[in-house]
Order: C-alpha cells, then sequence, then structure tokens
C-alpha cells in the first residue's frame, strides 16, 4: 500500500506523547487510566486533561493511525472492511440462528480511534424521543435530548464540504454547531443526477418518503441529504480529532499502544462496595504482563466488544458464569454481557442507465488512478466521500399486522424503524456496468444477543453472539425495509432511469424473501448495551446513570456498551455524546 510521503510529514512533534513502547512511558501511575483509545475512550481523556491537575493514561491495545492511508481517503473505508487486517481484531461472530446458521465476520478497528478509525463516517444522532427514553428509563433527566444537545454540539464541528458547494437548503445550520472538536460535513463530491432522482422522489411520494432538511434535528423522518464525520476531505476520528497535536502535545496526557488490558487488579472490598488498585496488561512484543496504577478512577473505555471481557475476566459479572469458568467473584453483576443490541442490515441493487455512477471509477484504474491523484492534491473529488448522497427514515406502518404481536419497540412516533441510505453505484463490486445500490437497516431490533467468555484466558476472543434476527418483529421489519425500498423506486422518476434490479427481490415469496435475508443479512456494526446504564436502584444493569460500576467505587465504564436502548441511528455520535457528558460525571 502506498503511503503518500506527505501524510507522513503529519507525524512531526504531535507523535511525542504517543508510545509505542512501554519502556518509554514516564509513569504506570496516574489519576485516570482509560482502557481503550476509540471513539469514547479519546473523548474522556481530551475533557479530563483540560484540567492539568489530573495525569490520564490510555492504554489501546491497538496499532498507530498516523498515515494509514485507508483510514484517512474515505473512499478507501472498505479496504479496512473487507477482511482481516492489520486494523482488525478479526473477530467472527458464534453461529446466529437468524442467519441460517451463519458465522460472520464481524468488524471492530484494532487502531487508535476504535472504530472511528474505520467505520462509514455517517453522522446521525438518532430521535429526540431515543434520548427521552434513556432519561427515562435511567430517571436521570440529564440524558434527554434538550439536555445532551450541549453536549452534540462540544462533540461537533460543522465544516464546509471538500467542493465548498453552496450548502443552503442542505441541512439547517440552527441544529448543529461549529464550536466542537470532531469535524461534521455534507458530502464533498456531488453526483447531481442521481441527487435529483432522490430529491424528486420527495415531491412524487411525500406521504410515505417526505423530503427532511436536517435528519439530526432530533425528528429525523423523511429523506434527507447525507451528512459524514469528515473534514476538508479527509475522515475525522476521534483520534485525528480529540487526540490532534494541540491536546497530545499536553503534559499530563499520556497514550501507549500495543497494551492490551486483560483485567483490573487489587480488588479490595470495603462495605460491600469494591474498589480496584489499576489495570493488567500485555505490551507489544513483551509478552510479559504489566500493571498501571490508578489513583482516582479506572474507566473502561474498550467498547461494546471489548468492555464485558474485561469486566468479566476481572471477576465482575453473572457469578454462576464465572465459576464454573474458574473466574472467582468479585462483584456479581449479571447483566454484563448481556442485552446486546446490533441493528441488521440487507441490501438491494439496480442496474441502471446512468453513467454518473461510482462504477466507472471502480472499474477503469485509469480513472481510479485520476480520482486518486485527485484526493492526494488537493482532497476534493469523489474519494472524499462514501458513494452516498441521502438517508431515508421511516416507520412501519401503524396498522402494520406486526403490532399485533409486537409491543412497538420505537421509542416514540416520531422514531424510525427503517433506514434506508441511498447510494449510487455497484455494492458488490460489479466488474461492468452501472448501478445504484440501497442499504437497509432495522433501527429497533427486539433480537437482544450477548457477549460471553469462552475460557478463563484474557487474551482468548470473546464468543459474540449479536442475536441478528432472531425475532419474528426483526424479519418482518427487514422485509418491509425491502419492500420500501421498491415502493421508493416506484416513484414515476425512476422509470426512465432504472434497468433492473440484479436480484428481483419483489417478485419472491415470502419464503424466498427470508431466504435472501438470512442468507445475506450481516451486521451495521452498532451493537450496543452490553454494560448497559440503568436506574440506580434497577435490578439489572451494570452502571449508574453516572456511568460507575454498580456496586464499586473508582471504576466507570464509558463507551457505546453502557447504551440502555440503541438509537434509531448508526451508533458513533450516540457514543460521542455519552462520552462527552460522561467524562464530567462521577
Ligand atoms: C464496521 C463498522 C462500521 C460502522 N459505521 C458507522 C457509521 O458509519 N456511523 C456511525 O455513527 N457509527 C458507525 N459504527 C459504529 C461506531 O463506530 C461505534 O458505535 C463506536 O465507535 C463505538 O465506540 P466505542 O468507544 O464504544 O468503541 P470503539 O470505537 O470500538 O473503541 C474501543 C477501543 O478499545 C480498544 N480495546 C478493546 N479492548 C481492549 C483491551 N482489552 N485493551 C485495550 N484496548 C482495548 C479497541 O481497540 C478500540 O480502539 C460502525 C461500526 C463498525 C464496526
Ligand atoms: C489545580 O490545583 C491547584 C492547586 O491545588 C488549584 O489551585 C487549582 O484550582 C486546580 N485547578 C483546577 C482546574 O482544578
Ligand atoms: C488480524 O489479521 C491480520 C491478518 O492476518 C493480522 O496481521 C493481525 O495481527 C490480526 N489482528 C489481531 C488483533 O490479531
Ligand atoms: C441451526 O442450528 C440449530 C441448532 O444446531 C438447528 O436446530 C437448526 O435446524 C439449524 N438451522 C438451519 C437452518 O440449519
Ligand atoms: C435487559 O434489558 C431489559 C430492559 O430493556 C431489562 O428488563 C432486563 O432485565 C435486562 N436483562 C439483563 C440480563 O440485564
Ligand atoms: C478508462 O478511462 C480512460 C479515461 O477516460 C479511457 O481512456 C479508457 O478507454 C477507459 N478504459 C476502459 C477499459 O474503458
Ligand atoms: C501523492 O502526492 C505525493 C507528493 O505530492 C506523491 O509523491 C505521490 O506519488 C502521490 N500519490 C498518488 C497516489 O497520487
Ligand atoms: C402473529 O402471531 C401469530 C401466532 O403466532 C402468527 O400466526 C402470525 O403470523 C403473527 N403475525 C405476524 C405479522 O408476524
Ligand atoms: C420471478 O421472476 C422470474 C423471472 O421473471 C421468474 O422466473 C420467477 O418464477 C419469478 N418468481 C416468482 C416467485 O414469481
Amino acid at each position: 500500500m502506498l503511503i503518500p510521503v506527505l501524510l507522513l510529514g503529519l507525524a512531526g512533534n504531535g507523535l511525542a506523547k504517543i508510545y509505542e513502547d512501554v519502556s518509554d512511558l514516564p509513569s504506570l501511575e496516574y489519576d485516570f487510566v482509560i482502557v481503550g483509545g476509540g471513539a469514547a475512550g479519546n473523548v474522556v481523556a481530551n475533557r479530563l486533561t483540560e484540567n492539568p491537575n489530573f495525569s490520564v493514561l490510555v492504554l489501546e491495545a491497538g496499532v498507530s493511525n498516523e498515515g494509514v492511508i485507508d483510514a484517512i481517503v474515505p473512499f478507501f473505508v472498505n479496504n479496512l472492511l473487507s477482511g482481516p487486517n492489520i486494523y482488525e481484531w478479526n473477530y467472527t461472530t458464534t453461529l446466529q440462528v437468524g442467519l441460517n446458521n451463519r458465522s460472520i465476520p464481524y468488524p471492530r478497528a484494532h487502531i487508535l480511534g476504535g472504530c472511528t478509525s474505520h467505520n462509514g463516517m455517517v453522522y446521525t444522532r438518532g430521535s429526540a424521543e431515543d434520548y427521552n427514553r434513556w432519561a427515562a428509563v435511567t430517571f436521570d433527566p440529564g440524558w434527554s435530548w434538550d439536555n445532551l444537545l450541549p453536549y452534540f454540539f462540544k462533540n461537533e464541528k460543522w465544516t464546509p464540504p471538500a467542493d465548498n458547494h453552496d450548502t443552503r437548503g442542505e441541512f439547517n445550520p440552527a441544529v448543529h454547531s461549529t464550536h466542537g472538536i470532531n469535524f461534521v460535513s455534507l458530502s464533498g463530491s456531488r453526483w447531481p443526477i442521481f441527487e435529483n432522482q432522490v430529491i424528486q422522489t420527495t415531491r412524487e411520494l411525500p406521504e410515505e418518503f417526505p423530503f427532511n432538511l436536517d435528519y439530526n434535528s432530533g425528528e429525523p423522518l423523511g429523506v434527507g441529504w447525507f451528512q459524514s464525520t469528515i473534514g476538508g476531505g479527509k475522515r475525522s476520528s476521534s483520534a485525528t480529532s480529540y487526540l490532534a497535536p494541540k491536546f497530545i502535545q499536553r503534559q499530563n496526557l499520556h497514550v501507549l499502544l500495543h497494551a492490551q488490558v486483560s483485567r483490573l487488579v487489587g480488588p479490595q472490598t470495603t462495605k460491600g462496595v469494591v474498589t480496584f488498585e489499576g489495570v493488567e496488561f500485555l505490551q507489544g512484543t513483551y509478552g510479559s504482563l504489566f500493571t498501571a496504577k490508578a489513583t482516582k478512577e479506572i474507566i473502561l473505555s474498550a467498547g461494546p466488544i471489548g468492555t464485558p471481557p474485561i469486566l468479566m475476566n476481572s471477576g465482575i459479572g453473572d457469578k454462576n458464569a464465572l465459576t464454573t469458568l474458574g473466574i472467582s467473584s468479585v462483584l456479581d453483576l449479571p447483566s454484563v454481557g448481556q442485552n446486546a443490541t446490533d441493528q441488521p442490515m440487507v441490501f438491494a441493487e439496480w442496474s441502471v442507465k446512468s453513467t454518473q455512477t461510482i462504477d466507472p471509477i471502480e472499474q477503469n484504474a485509469t480513472l481510479f488512478n485520476e480520482a486518486y491523484a485527485q484526493w492526494n492534491a488537493t482532497h476534493t473529488g469523489p474519494f472524499t466521500n462514501v458513494p452516498v448522497t441521502h438517508i431515508a427514515w421511516t416507520r412501519l406502518d401503524a396498522d402494520s399486522p406486526i403490532f399485533e404481536n409486537v409491543t412497538d419497540p420505537s421509542a416514540g412516533p416520531k422514531t424510525p424503524h427503517i433506514e434506508i441510505f441511498l447510494g449510487t453505484g455497484s455494492g458488490t463490486g460489479a466488474p461492468t456496468g452501472n448501478f445504484m445500490s440501497f442499504g437497509m437497516i432495522v433501527l429497533t431490533p427486539t433480537s437482544r444477543g450477548s457477549i460471553t467468555l469462552q475460557s478463563n484466558n484474557p487474551f482468548d476472543p470473546p464468543l459474540i453472539d449479536p442475536g441478528l434476527l432472531v425475532t419474528d418483529f426483526d424479519l418482518f421489519t427487514t422485509r418491509e425495509s425491502i419492500k420500501k425500498a421498491y415502493r421508493f423506486v416506484e416513484a414515476p422518476v425512476w422509470k426512465d432511469y432504472i434497468i433492473a434490479p440484479t436480484i428481483d427481490l419483489l417478485n419472491m415469496t415470502t419464503d424466498e424473501l427470508d431466504e435472501f435475508i438470512r442468507n445475506t443479512g450481516s451486521s451495521s456494526g452498532h451493537i450496543v448495551s452490553t454494560a448497559a446504564m440503568s436506574a440506580k436502584d434497577a435490578s439489572y444493569g451494570v452502571v449508574n446513570p453516572d456511568l460507575l460500576v454498580k456496586g464499586a467505587s473508582g471504576l466507570s465504564i464509558i463507551d457505546a456498551s453502557i447504551i440502555p436502548f440503541v438509537p434509531s441511528a448508526h451508533t458513533q455520535a450516540a457514543t460521542y455524546v455519552v462520552a462527552e457528558r460522561g467524562g464530567g460525571l462521577g
């Protein structure tokens, strides 16, 4: 892989406080030790070190993000997600009954920035109702939409798109912030013909697919322009933003890479409350274990897959399950690793007459190299984005038969059940032809899965069961999402644009369609709730609304694991807001 020299030049003194080797680390005792430098961990590290009196160490298992071209050029995201690579944990799921017993790849980033260094960069917050439900179930009004909005604004730095086009009418400035830390922008490359198709559909089918000026307003229903965590034509991750040179230069902030935490050490129980001295980790190629001490607090930010195993390997989890594995119980919290919630995803594709799609660039090396050279020279052009132009957010019909059997799992009537993201080009890398592809996501799944241990060896990967498409509701809603996608393209404007679907999903019987869904369905990467927040006196849950672990002191969890209900959205914005608020609690 080619690494442009100019990118390596970015390293400079910005790297000074990011250590690759434990023997270079000035200390192994800090006020705060943060486990995991992902979406949440880097936010917390940044905010805590605003106070020069606090010393903070971030322990990240993965590698550096510096100069990783696939994590910088937005269009290259699929290079990071198409199989095992050095930026990956290389996980697979347990056999998924809902997916015809397939075990599927389950991407999780093993690189500074965590999944914000390899995700699709889609910026979506979810509905106000989603967060109001968090507030309701935790009895903490601080988690409501209105009270979280200032934290969304601390996170977001709205910025012009790479092509500097006139963005009036494509978003609502009133619901965005230009003074946050992580870049968000509208797309920096245009697909005018396809974009007009979509906008015209909102005019032709205004009942089902109305135009929505800004789906990040708290009221997402409708079709709006695509917003991404991209600035200046480059990916904005928690590593490039919250650990930018001006922050990482702080004397009180140290980051150690290649440091995989195995467990919390030194448990002490006083009056029924557990405290830990620090964390144990394996570093680089040493093959021996080190301990980092935290005098004020240990913060677990290892993400929804990484955090539960650390808890369980430390004796925090279901007492019986841990005892069976030969791990002595320290804190009996049966909810650890349970209630895992992920959003299933399927795709539909059509061949189209327009040649204004990403396909020629994908199929023709000359055009590909031209686009790459343009990005390289000016950070403009088609590689400044993924080729998605809009997202449609929609609900199941109120009289849908599924509601005879299932209580509506959405957070309220202004919350979508279904997302359809609308993209130009083949999703499957067709060697010739022009295409468009839609991705359909069930935003409000009722299936639940789990993260459990397979052994008492903390370096064994956990058993990952996202519980995809287990329930009738999730299968039904996936079917409906496909029907909705086909209704979208029944708008007259598509008549002269579409040639044919690659696979005709509409003429399938329900059984055939279910087979298609189970054979091709996958994860959207939005797993949450594996160490969920609940009300202080709830009989379940792992952390209290202040994100401190129930029954412990000096130990908190700040990452996507604590999200009590998945928002009707992609989950990075929700995770950022958890971290922005959580970093100031406790
Ligand atoms: C393939 C994919 C695509 C996605 N696309 C989008 C998208 O387009 N838009 C969106 O909003 N969301 C997207 N998401 C979801 C979003 O990125 C995650 O919800 C978010 O990053 C979760 O943040 P986190 O801090 O909880 O965990 P992470 O970002 O995963 O960070 C956890 C960090 O902890 C480290 N770690 C784990 N275990 C240990 C350990 N034992 N010791 C030390 N370090 C450890 C990991 O290496 C990682 O860096 C996507 C996710 C995936 C997987
Ligand atoms: C840091 O500590 C000093 C000395 O104890 C104190 O005066 C100051 O207020 C502290 N700063 C912050 C931001 O807490
Ligand atoms: C993932 O797989 C790649 C390729 O085999 C490998 O280089 C990398 O080290 C693996 N990641 C981890 C965390 O083991
Ligand atoms: C999946 O596995 C389960 C348990 O082994 C089995 O009962 C079921 O029949 C399998 N389903 C399919 C579609 O093979
Ligand atoms: C899962 O979450 C629900 C609330 O949505 C709660 O009632 C239940 O107790 C939780 N289960 C576990 C094991 O935490
Ligand atoms: C690829 O694109 C270039 C530049 O437009 C063109 O000259 C060439 O004929 C194309 N190659 C193929 C195989 O279509
Ligand atoms: C990117 O730019 C650098 C320096 O200008 C050059 O050396 C490199 O070849 C370019 N790479 C591509 C893919 O254009
Ligand atoms: C509702 O449940 C009944 C009984 O199990 C079943 O026959 C019916 O198909 C279900 N309806 C839907 C829409 O799934
Ligand atoms: C779907 O269409 C194809 C080709 O037109 C046809 O062969 C097939 O029988 C149809 N399937 C159903 C279920 O109608």
